[in-house]
């Protein structure tokens, strides 16, 4: 077993019946989501899920997990999820993909959110090995990307896989990738991003983790807020 799974093995045991659980998206949260349906299967396991992404709707759909849709709630016991970076004071970087603006709904919605990652996530800071993502409204998002240089971004507008147009998110936003001076801490820079105009939601995940699992060869440690 690799530590991505042994990581979402380990928060599947925050899973009780009855409860309404937030499903992430990317390679550690789909072992989370096999084992809700295994323990569906084996355990009787009863819970209902709600989906961070189309890809991780279907893996729940497929496998057999009750789902219900975004728009039909208003708040959700545990949500479990993956992370791009992980900073000392639990702060963290995600939305590589397209699917930030519902990872970062379920994040605020739960009662509980609990990360998991492998250790390679750990980071000193927020920006250390990833630019940090940016939705922003397309017709926007020259004037966004002036306000964010500005205060001291640099980066560019996310081109789309064939190099021919740009990257249009599942929210149908764009994405700028910027990067900012060291200095900035992660509060800062969430507040900053937050206050700018055309911006529909960034990577910055900022005190909304409750919990972050981490496995390291074969053992998970786990920190609290
Ligand atoms: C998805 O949009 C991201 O926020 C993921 O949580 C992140 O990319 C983690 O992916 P892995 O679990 O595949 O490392």
């Amino acid at each position: 077993m690799n530590d991505k799974q042994l990581v979402a093995l380990e928060a599947a045991k925050f899973v009780k019946n009855g409860m309404l659980v937030g499903l992430g998206t990317g390679s550690t949260a789909n072992y989370f989501i096999d084992e809700l349906a295994r323990l569906q299967r084996e355990n009787g396991l009863s819970i209902t899920t709600v989906a961070s992404s189309t890809i991780s709707a279907q893996r729940a759909q497929s496998l057999g997990l009750p789902i219900v849709a975004l728009e039909h709630i208003a708040s959700i016991d545990l949500y479990v999820d993956g992370a791009d970076e992980i900073a000392p004071d639990m702060t963290l970087l995600k939305g590589r993909g397209s699917d930030l603006v519902k990872e970062k709904l379920l994040a605020k919605a739960a009662t509980q959110f609990i990360a998991v990652a492998d250790e390679s996530k750990l980071v000193n800071r927020i920006g250390q090995n990833f630019v940090i993502p940016i939705e922003v409204i397309p017709f926007a998002w020259q004037l966004t990307k002036k306000s964010l240089e500005d205060a001291g971004g640099v980066g560019h507008l996310r081109p789309n896989a064939a190099k021919d147009g740009f990257w249009i998110t599942s929210h149908g936003s764009y994405v700028l990738d910027l990067t900012f001076d060291a200095d900035f801490s992660a509060n800062a820079l969430n507040e900053l991003i937050n206050n700018t105009p055309g911006v529909v939601e960034h990577g910055i995940f900022y005190g909304l983790t409750d919990a972050i699992l981490i496995a390291a060869n074969g053992k998970v440690e786990a920190r609290w807020a």
